[in-house]
């Protein structure tokens, strides 16, 4: 099957876009992506058609609440969760998370343990972090292999316990870009009796989501990494969060979702977001035929937003295959991540480098002088570039293809790299 690249880059009005005549390079996507003209649409058409504070019973309020009824649907067909009102907005993944600890430590006593893993973003560990510290709780640290980048699940059942209470991992990495065995951790912290809580937000613009399949408790992603506006989502199974007392304002409804989206949402943002979804819908209806048949159990949007997904991250592990060989070319680079072929579908086209005797944040300086659009540094999974050794050094150059870049842009960077590298070394 071909990749229809050209229809797809015509959907995102930003990619053609130039200064001082040279046309943008985004790999930055890790950081946040470019979004589809019909989400620009879509939050358009909300703040002029829709813009009202919700259940006014008026006719722009009336249509503000079938945004945000649309846009827990659209999530929910998103992460296939078995209702819409499991689906949480709020401001981004961090502040979710920050929120929803505060209610979860609710149901924890001194001594009771949590699991973070050292691959993580900071998000998905600073968070457990401060809630053991308000309520002497223990933290136990899931270490990962630095060689192979991945985690021996035979250190998780070392750290589970009858104290376990919760396992807080991420599903891709933001800087190895390693796509961790999410189904089978939740399915050891369920053996022990933890709940699990999934940071999502690096899987969600590579791979379909099936938080069913998963049998996780909590899992977590931003709008703003897969194509979207700046809006998190939390997706919590519902038995749990029914049992959980939210932090809200007391006039604040008591039923789900609302219990736990505080304050007036971003009802532009939601529509987006739901627009974003609505973009992978149109894809794997238009271009992803021979993905659909994976996924007859959906039906409609469902089906089609994670057929998409399947055509996409086929055509970006070529991409990741393409710029693993490409930077492997280039001397004193090393690859942070997995780099074997018959592993490329254990993660995602995100592929971060140190190149040996060169500050990252120069090359990256360097790259954007040429309107290349790189990450440099930690990136927040602080964690991850102490285990490598390499945080006092200044952490890795970050490159992050999606489902819109193509091999001339690779091209073009590797032959950036090849100029800059020797300029990065001597400054
Ligand atoms: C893996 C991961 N988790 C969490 C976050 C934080 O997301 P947010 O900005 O929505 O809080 C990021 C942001 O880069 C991330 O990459």
């Amino acid at each position: 099957m071909t990749y229809d690249l050209g229809a797809i880059r015509d959907q995102f009005p930003s990619l053609s876009r130039k200064d001082d005549g040279v046309l943008r390079v985004y790999f930055d996507n890790p950081a946040g992506t470019q979004v589809s003209k019909c989400i620009v649409e879509s939050m358009s058409a909300c703040l002029i058609e829709s813009n009202a504070n919700i259940l006014g019973g008026f006719t722009t309020s009336n249509r503000a609440d079938a945004v945000i009824a649309n846009a827990h649907q659209a999530m929910a067909d998103f992460l296939n969760a078995a209702s819409a009102d499991e689906i949480i907005f709020g401001q981004n993944m961090t502040t979710l998370t920050l929120h929803i600890s505060r209610s979860i430590g609710r149901t924890l006593k001194p001594g009771d343990e949590i699991i973070v893993s050292r691959m993580d973003h900071d998000a998905n560990i600073a968070p457990w972090l401060l809630l053991a510290e308000d309520l002497n709780l223990t933290i136990k640290w899931l270490p990962f292999n630095t060689e192979t980048f991945e985690f021996d699940l035979g250190e998780l059942d070392k750290l589970l316990t009858e104290k376990t209470r919760l396992v807080c991992v991420g599903a891709a990495s933001n800087l190895t870009g390693t796509i961790n065995d999410v189904k089978a951790i939740c399915a050891k912290a369920k053996a022990a009796g933890a709940w699990t809580y999934i940071d999502a937000v690096q899987l969600a613009p590579h791979v379909p989501i099936d938080v069913q399949d998963l049998d996780c408790d909590f899992l977590a992603c931003s709008a703003y990494k897969f194509f979207g506006p700046h809006q998190g989502i939390l997706w919590g199974r519902r038995e749990i969060l029914e049992s959980l007392q939210p932090y809200k304002a007391r006039p604040a409804t008591n039923d789900l979702p609302g219990r736990f989206e505080t304050g007036t949402q971003s009802h532009e943002g939601m529509a987006g977001t739901a627009a974003a979804v609505d973009y992978f819908a149109w894809v794997g209806e238009n271009f992803a035929q021979d993905y659909v048949g994976s996924y007859q159990q959906f039906q409609g949007r469902r089906k089609y937003v994670h057929a998409a997904l399947d055509y996409m991250f086929a055509y970006e592990s070529d991409l990741a295959s393409y710029l693993i060989d490409g930077l492997h070319g280039l001397p004193g680079v090393v690859i942070q991540g997995i780099t074997a072929k018959d592993a490329i579908d254990r993660r995602v086209p995100t592929v971060s480098f140190t190149a040996e005797g060169a500050i990252s944040a120069n090359i990256a300086a360097l790259l954007a002088q040429q309107n290349i659009f790189v990450w440099s540094g930690h990136s927040y999974a602080v964690e991850v570039v102490k285990a490598l050794g390499i945080y006092e050094s200044g952490g890795v150059v970050r490159i992050g293809p999606v489902h819109y870049n193509n091999t001339a842009e690779i091209d073009r960077l590797l032959l950036a790299l090849d100029e800059i590298l020797p300029k990065a070394r001597a400054a």
